[in-house]
């Protein structure tokens, strides 16, 4: 597994213009049509992550890489033998490539509504996001990964997978699934989930 990550914030007007052409025709005028500047770049750079992850994984060439995407909107390239996985937030993009399925999330910590835990979190999570500073993020980044992972994205079912957290051990409910904390920037949390 590799992880490759991206600072909006450090990203040439040159490089985007670049990356912005290297995009197939649905994906550049999906991006024309965000009015959100921040959100309009993190698109385009999530596009370059993904070219460059899968390109240096499977030694083509970042042009020559077609992505698609499954009924639940989980990306994947075209007849190459890859998996990965992207998140966006605040101003990171990660991109995690794997010869195994793979789900990746993050999530810049900000302040939060205690009470949204209880839509997404089992009741041992909930003691431990009470308990500990970066709960909250832990346990959501976590979810969001596995069903990353899984290719579902998130579902009704958001409470049919649990995860322990012991001094950074992390235990998930679904045993075919390893995951980790990836540290990626300083104010960021992000998970990782792998199918064994
Ligand atoms: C869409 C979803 C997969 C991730 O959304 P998100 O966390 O808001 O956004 P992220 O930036 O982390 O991930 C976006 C990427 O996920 C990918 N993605 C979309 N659907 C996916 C799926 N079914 N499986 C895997 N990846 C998916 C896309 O490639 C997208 O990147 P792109 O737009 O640059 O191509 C999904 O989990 C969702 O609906 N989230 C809603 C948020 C929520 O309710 N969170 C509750 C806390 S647990």
């Amino acid at each position: 597994m590799k992880i490759y990550k991206c600072n909006i914030s450090d990203v040439t007007q040159n490089e985007l213009d670049t990356w912005f052409h290297t995009m197939s025709e649905e994906r550049r005028n999906e991006v024309t049509r965000i009015v959100n500047e921040k959100k309009r770049t993190s698109k385009i750079v999530s596009d370059y992550l993904c070219r460059k992850a899968v390109s240096e994984f499977c030694g083509v060439a970042p042009n020559e890489i077609i992505f698609l995407k499954n009924d639940f909107g989980k990306p994947y390239a075209k007849n190459l033998p890859v998996h990965f996985s992207i998140s966006h937030s605040a101003d990171i993009v990660v991109c995690a490539v794997s010869e195994k399925e793979i789900g990746i999330d993050t999530e810049k910590i900000r302040s939060f509504n205690p009470k949204a835990a209880e839509k997404f979190a089992a009741e041992k999570e909930l003691e431990y996001i009470r308990s500990g500073k970066n709960g909250f993020f832990e346990i959501w980044t976590l979810k969001e990964a596995y069903f990353k992972c899984i290719g579902t994205g998130l579902g009704a079912n958001i409470k049919s997978i649990a995860f322990e957290i012991d001094d950074k051990t992390i235990c998930c409910s679904d045993n075919k699934f390893l995951c980790s904390f990836v540290d990626i920037a300083s104010g960021y949390i992000c998970s990782v989930c792998e199918r064994q």
